[in-house]
C-alpha cells in the first residue's frame, strides 16, 4: 500500500564484508504511510538492508536518504528513526508495547501520542500479539507461546 510522499529511499546501495556482498545495486523507495516487509533467505542482505537505513552501517556506495534529505554519512543518533531489535535486543521487564515505544519516549513524546504512534502500524499487521504481553524472551512468557504471551 502506497499512500503519499517517499520518506526513506535507497538509491544504488552496496555493502560488502570483506569477499561478503551482503548488498549490491539496491534501490527502494518506502512512501509515508506505507508499511514494507522484506522476505528472502537467511544471509541476502535483509538486516544489511534495516542497519544501512539506520545508520548502524555505512554503505560503501550509494545513497540513503529521509524525507528527501541526504543522509548517508549521518550517524545513526541524528536520523530521528525507531528501531526494535529482534527478541533477545528486546527489553524483558516491560510489555511488547512499551519496547516499540521506547525510543519516542526517550526522544521525549508525550504518552497519548506514543500510544497513538505505536497503534496504527499494529493495526495495520493484524498482529495476533497483545501489545500489553510480556516480549518472548521476558521471564514472564512461555516458550510455547508465540510470539508473546499477554500478561494476566
Ligand atoms: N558484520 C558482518 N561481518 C561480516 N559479514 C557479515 C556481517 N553482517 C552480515 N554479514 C554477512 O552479510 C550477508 C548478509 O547478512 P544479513 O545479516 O544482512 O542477512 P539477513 O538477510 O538479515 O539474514 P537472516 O535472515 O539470517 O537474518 C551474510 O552473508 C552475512 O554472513
Ligand atoms: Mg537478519
Amino acid at each position: 500500500m502506497s499512500a503519499g510522499k517517499t520518506v526513506v529511499a535507497l538509491e544504488g546501495v552496496r555493502k560488502a564484508y570483506g569477499e561478503t556482498v551482503a548488498m549490491d545495486g539496491v534501490d527502494l523507495a518506502i512512501d509515508e504511510g506505507e508499511l514494507l516487509t522484506l522476505l528472502g533467505p537467511s544471509g541476502c542482505g535483509k538486516t544489511t538492508t534495516l542497519n544501512v537505513i539506520a545508520g548502524f552501517v555505512v554503505p560503501d556506495a550509494g545513497h540513503v536518504r529521509i524525507d528527501g534529505a541526504e543522509v548517508t554519512d549521518r550517524p545513526a543518533w541524528q536520523r530521528g528513526l525507531g528501531v526494535v531489535f529482534q527478541s533477545y535486543a528486546l527489553f524483558p521487564h516491560m510489555s511488547v508495547a512499551d519496547n516499540v515505544a521506547f525510543g519516542l519516549r526517550e526522544r521525549g513524546v508525550a504518552g497519548r501520542r506514543r500510544g497513538i504512534a505505536c497503534a496504527r502500524p499494529w493495526r495495520s499487521f493484524a498482529c495476533r500479539a497483545s501489545p500489553t504481553g510480556a516480549p518472548r524472551n521476558s521471564p514472564a512468557a512461555s516458550s510455547s507461546a508465540w510470539p508473546w504471551r499477554a500478561r494476566s
